[in-house]
């Protein structure tokens, strides 16, 4: 992607997830048709679904050499990450959407040639847009977000955790985890991973961990992240392959390998 069509791309993906946001925000109050996926818990909605084929239409028809990855089943099914590919989860955090209508965020990843480019997590109810272009910074609603640069200490750091990692699971040792919670000052859970990294961009927790996700729920937060100089990478501390799930550890550099060493690698199962 030259620069010019960066540019381009980007105000156009901005104006396709605002109004994304304005549909969704039209058919909050449903009737939202839930149906489960893998499991009971595992949720989608037809909100979900029209969401994803808006963008997929969308990029299509503007942008026919692109490629779609979503979680929805409306992309394209990828084995490289060749070319300029749309990295998207039309709602993030279903679960949020549905119990709460709070907590839930489009998130938008465009990566070329496997390089992450921009990144665009957007808040539909807090209508707070989180955007970044590599090499360009990170921004909240237009505005800078600065740099991780403040040092912090395992002990001082809030970090974001599911609770199902410190229960028995087939991924990590629950005891392992449960010492990274009693080593912390406070853990926080939202339930939605595009915010969470977003809320790792702006500072406000310190590192998100996590032993399973997909691409589309990390890849316009893995864009945002290292623009403000965080570390994303896998529970071994390496790159993320983003054509496959993967556990994922988003943080401040301070952190990032006392958590992969000390703990990711230690709990590993
Ligand atoms: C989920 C959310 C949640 C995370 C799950 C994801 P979805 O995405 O990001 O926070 O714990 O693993 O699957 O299903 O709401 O798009
Ligand atoms: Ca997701
Ligand atoms: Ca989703």
């Amino acid at each position: 992607m030259d620069i010019n069509q960066k540019e381009s791309v980007y105000q156009q993906a901005k104006e396709w997830i605002y109004e994304a946001g304005e549909e969704i925000l039209s058919k909050i109050n449903g009737p939202l048709d839930i149906q489960t996926k893998s499991n009971p818990n595992d949720l989608v909605t037809a909100v979900d679904s029209s969401t994803e084929a808006y963008f997929a239409s969308k990029i299509r028809n503007t942008y026919p050499s692109h490629r779609i990855l979503s979680e929805e089943g409306y992309g394209d099914r990828l084995d490289t990450l060749e070319g300029t590919v749309w990295i998207i989860d039309p709602i993030d955090g279903t679960m949020n959407f549905i119990h709460q209508k709070r907590n839930f965020a489009i998130s938008i990843g465009i990566y070329h040639d496997g390089v992450g480019e921009i990144g665009l997590i957007y808040d539909v109810i807090a209508d707070v847009l989180y955007s970044a272009k590599r090499n360009e910074g990170a921004k909240k609603n237009g505005v800078p977000l600065p740099k991780l640069d403040k040092g912090v200490n395992l002990n001082e750091a809030i970090l974001g955790l599911n609770h199902f990692w410190l229960c028995e699971n087939r991924l990590v040792d629950e005891k392992v985890m449960q010492g990274l919670v009693k080593t912390v000052r406070g853990t926080r859970t939202y339930g939605s991973a595009a915010l969470e990294f977003a809320y790792v961009a702006e500072g406000i927790m310190d590192g998100y961990l996590t032993m399973q996700l997909s691409p589309w729920d990390i890849a316009a937060g893995i864009v945002i992240v290292n623009e403000v100089g965080g570390i994303t990478t896998n529970m071994e501390g390496e790159p993320i392959n983003m054509l496959l799930k993967s556990s994922v550890l988003t943080c401040h550099p301070n952190i990032h390998d006392s958590i992969s060493k000390d703990y990711f690698k230690k709990g590993k199962k």
